[in-house]
C-alpha cells in the first residue's frame, strides 16, 4: 500500500509538516511510504530576491515526483503554501500536467488529502484546502481531512494551525515561526488517519 506525500515548500514550513506526515503514515502496518515535492517553477533570480534561496539549496535535494509514483499511489497526501488563499502556482502547474492520469482513471476511488500553512492566523488555509478539494473531486479521489478526534486542533490555549479540512501551520509574516509540536501533531495524525483510510480501501 503505497502513500504518496508530495508537496511544494519555500521556505520549509511545508516540508517540516511534510516530514511529520510522513511519520503518522508510517505507523500504519504495510504502508510504504513515499516523499517527493513538485517542480520548482520560480527563476532562481526570483527566488534569491524572496530569501529562499539558502532553503532551496537543502529543500531542491527532495526527489521531484513522476507521474508514474503519483499513478501507481494508493493516496496521495498534497502539501501546498498559501497563496493568496490558494495553493501555490508550483502545485497548480503540477495537478495541470495530471491530465493523462486523470484520462485514465489513474486516481479514481483512492484517499485524497491536504494540508496547508500561511503567514497569516487567518490567511487563507480553509480555502486553500477546500479549493484544492476540487482538484481532488475532479480526479474521482476520496477526500479525507483531519477529523475532530485530532481534538488538539480545538486547542484555545496557544496560537495553532488544525482544521478539520486539514493540517496546517502558520509561519508568521516573516516566516520566522516554525511548525508547533500541535501542529505537528496534527500532521501525524492525518498522515495516519489517510494511510489506515487507503489500507482499507485498498483490501
Ligand atoms: C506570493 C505569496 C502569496 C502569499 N499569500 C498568502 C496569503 O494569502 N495568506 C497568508 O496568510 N500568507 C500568504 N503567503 C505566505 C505563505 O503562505 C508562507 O510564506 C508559506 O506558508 C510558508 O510555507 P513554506 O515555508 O513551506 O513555503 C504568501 C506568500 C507569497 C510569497
Amino acid at each position: 500500500m503505497k502513500v504518496l506525500i508530495v508537496y511544494y515548500s519555500l521556505y520549509g514550513h511545508i516540508a517540516r509538516m511534510a516530514e511529520a506526515v510522513a511519520e503518522g503514515a508510517r505507523e500504519v502496518g504495510g504502508a510504504e511510504v513515499l516523499v517527493r515535492r513538485v517542480p520548482e517553477t520560480l527563476p532562481a533570480e526570483v527566488i534569491a530576491k524572496m530569501g529562499a534561496a539558502e532553503a532551496q539549496n537543502e529543500l531542491s535535494k527532495v526527489p521531484v515526483c513522476t507521474m508514474d509514483e503519483l499513478g501507481s499511489a494508493d493516496a496521495v497526501i498534497f502539501g501546498t503554501p498559501t497563496r493568496f488563499g490558494n495553493m501555490c502556482g508550483q502545485m497548480r502547474q503540477f495537478l495541470d500536467a495530471t491530465g493523462g492520469l486523470w484520462m485514465k482513471g489513474a486516481l479514481v476511488g483512492k484517499a485524497g488529502s491536504v494540508f496547508t500553512s500561511s503567514g497569516a492566523q487567518h490567511g487563507g488555509q480553509e480555502s486553500t484546502i477546500l479549493t484544492f478539494h476540487v482538484s481532488l473531486l475532479h480526479h474521482g479521489m476520496v477526500v479525507v481531512g483531519l477529523p475532530y478526534s485530532f481534538k488538539e486542533q480545538g486547542r484555545m490555549d496557544e496560537i495553532t494551525g488544525g482544521s478539520p479540512y486539514g493540517a496546517t501551520t502558520i509561519a508568521g509574516g516573516d516566516g520566522a515561526r516554525m511548525p508547533s509540536e500541535n501542529e505537528l501533531a496534527g500532521a501525524r495524525f492525518q498522515g495516519k488517519h489517510v494511510a489506515t483510510i487507503a489500507a482499507k480501501l485498498a483490501r
